[in-house]
């Protein structure tokens, strides 16, 4: 990103928009560029507080007269020296016909002077004047290099003992994702609860920064004790998993691999999509973030929302190599597909800056994602090539069926044998994983409440007394199949056996 920001600068590019809540690490990267830069530059930073003042100086040494944003653009075309000007606090003004306009009188006489504006701002709201003047650059949070350096002058305040190179970098690799505050923060609070900071404290390091991401709401960290085990059936979803499970390594690069992007899981209700979702964490041994889409969205403030995602996006990459979990993609993006006008067009928006960033993304984040009701997804995620391949989750086969019984039962009990898991499979037909589950706690209750052990005519009775959603939804669980049997590939073990089932 500095070295695209330095080449933007090289390159005479006028106006340069930055996407940041990091003023200060910004700024000072901006001046190294300056200072490196051929002929050398001066910055200015203007603030809606001081006015126009030169980097490194005092704030009360102002520019006279340039509070007002005209006024301090119309300083801005006054200068005549290479300069770079940043401008923090435009973003609420930018809407304004007069700031708008400034900004494009001044770029426009900017050509061949080596003057560059860049816009400083935590959140990216371009007026569609500027749009085509503009190019808008993403501020990456601290790389393991910024964050050594943090920790560092933490270790020299502290007169900390030097940490072996192990520990080091596992306390750099728990702060990724963080803000150069945040981690200061963190390190300090790491330092204070135990009186020092060695590889011992990186899990308070790392308690703490789930607690940071918690508080931005929109990602959330998913701890999920389940192993893929804990899942019946999907033989051959859990094969594709399982070949990957090397995937983000060192070696599969070198060994010439390409780094997978993603997968969307499609699927009946209940049947086992978010489950294998969140234990491919633990398989991977990769971090899970949930994105809740949600929370993306917020009408409070134009830009708000695509600020939001951007920063989401942004938090996940500086984590990675992690997982992005989307569950229910087709809630998430309903409206993007045919009346998104009704909010002003903000989902359509963020649908397209999420496929775009899908598309372009370099970072290994694997992108996991579920939905059931294909025909509200927007057709552009099942494009080939947008996710490496999109799984269909049926109804369980009666193996399947069985296989999860038996989980569930295990999970239970320690001896089941007095249990026919055969019997119950062929009882349970059209079942999903999660009602055989919901089957298996009404035997539980019903046998609790007449203080005795449930047994297997418990079960059944319960397998009567449900209809399943196979049933009450048949029209629906029909479509969905006939649907996805054509366009994605079956997550049960066999293709002939899932074929063979129907009802
Ligand atoms: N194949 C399975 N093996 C074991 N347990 C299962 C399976 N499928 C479902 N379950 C049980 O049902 C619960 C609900 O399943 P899950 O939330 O994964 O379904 P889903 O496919 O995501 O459904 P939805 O479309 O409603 O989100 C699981 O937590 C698990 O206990
Ligand atoms: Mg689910």
């Amino acid at each position: 990103m500095k070295e695209e920001l330095n080449i933007l600068i090289q390159a005479q590019y006028p106006l340069i928009y930055l996407v940041t809540s990091e003023e200060e690490r910004a700024e000072q990267a901006i001046s190294t560029i300056a200072q490196t830069s051929k002929p050398q530059r001066r910055v200015y930073v203007w603030t809606v507080t001081h006015g126009i003042v030169e980097y490194g100086q005092p704030r009360n040494v102002t520019q006279h007269n340039t509070v007002s944003p005209e006024a301090a653009i119309e300083w801005i075309i006054r200068q005549r020296e290479p300069g770079i000007f940043i401008l923090k606090d435009l973003h609420p003004f930018i809407d304004a016909p007069a700031t708008t306009r400034s900004l494009r009188d001044a770029i426009a006489g900017f050509k061949n002077t080596q003057k560059s504006i860049i816009l400083m701002s935590p959140m990216q709201q371009v007026p569609i004047e500027l749009e085509k003047e503009v190019v808008v650059l993403d501020f990456p949070l601290p790389d393991m290099g910024d964050l050594n350096k943090v920790l560092s002058h933490h270790l020299d305040s502290y007169r900390g003992r030097r940490l072996p190179t192990d520990g080091r970098e596992k306390l750099l690799r728990a702060a990724l994702g963080l803000t150069k505050d945040e981690a200061e923060k963190v390190y300090r609070k790491a330092q204070v609860t135990s009186g020092r900071l060695t590889e011992n404290e990186v899990d308070i390091v790392l308690s703490e920064k789930k607690q940071l991401i918690r508080r931005n709401g929109i990602l959330e960290y998913i701890e999920e004790d389940a192993t893929i085990d804990a899942v019946g059936g999907l033989e051959e979803l859990k094969k594709w998993l399982k070949q990957r499970s090397n995937a983000f390594t060192e070696r599969a690069r070198e060994y010439g691999l390409p780094q997978p992007k993603g997968m969307l899981i499609l699927g009946v209700p209940g049947c086992g999509k978010s489950l294998i979702a969140k234990t491919t964490s633990r398989l991977w041994g990769l971090p899970i973030l949930r994105l809740d889409m949600g929370r993306v969205y917020d009408g409070s403030m134009v830009g708000r929302s695509e600020a939001n995602l951007r920063n989401a996006l942004k938090t996940a990459e500086s984590i990675s190599p992690a997982i992005l979990f989307i569950d229910e993609l087709d809630k998430s993006f309903a409206g993007s597909a045919g009346s998104g006008d009704s909010d002003g067009g903000t989902s359509s928006r963020i649908f397209g800056s999420f496929l775009t960033w899908m598309q372009e993304k370099k970072s290994p984040v694997f992108v996991m994602a579920t939905a059931n009701r294909v025909e509200r997804l927007p057709g552009e995620f099942l494009r080939k090539g947008r996710f490496d391949e999109i799984f269909f989750v049926d109804l369980p086969t009666p193996e399947e069926r069985q296989q999860i019984f038996n989980i569930h039962l295990s999970q239970r009990r320690g001896d089941i044998s007095r249990f026919d898991l055969e019997q119950l499979s062929k009882m349970s037909e059209g079942f999903s994983g999660a009602e055989i589950e919901q089957a298996i706690v009404a035997a539980m209750y019903e046998a609790f409440a007449q203080d005795r052990e449930f047994t297997q005519l418990d079960i059944i009775a319960a397998i009567k007394a449900t209809l399943p959603l196979s049933r009450t939804m048949q029209e629906q669980v029909t479509a969905l199949r006939d649907w996805a049997r054509q366009r994605a590939r079956p997550a049960a073990a066999s293709v002939a056996e899932y074929q063979r089932m129907e009802f």
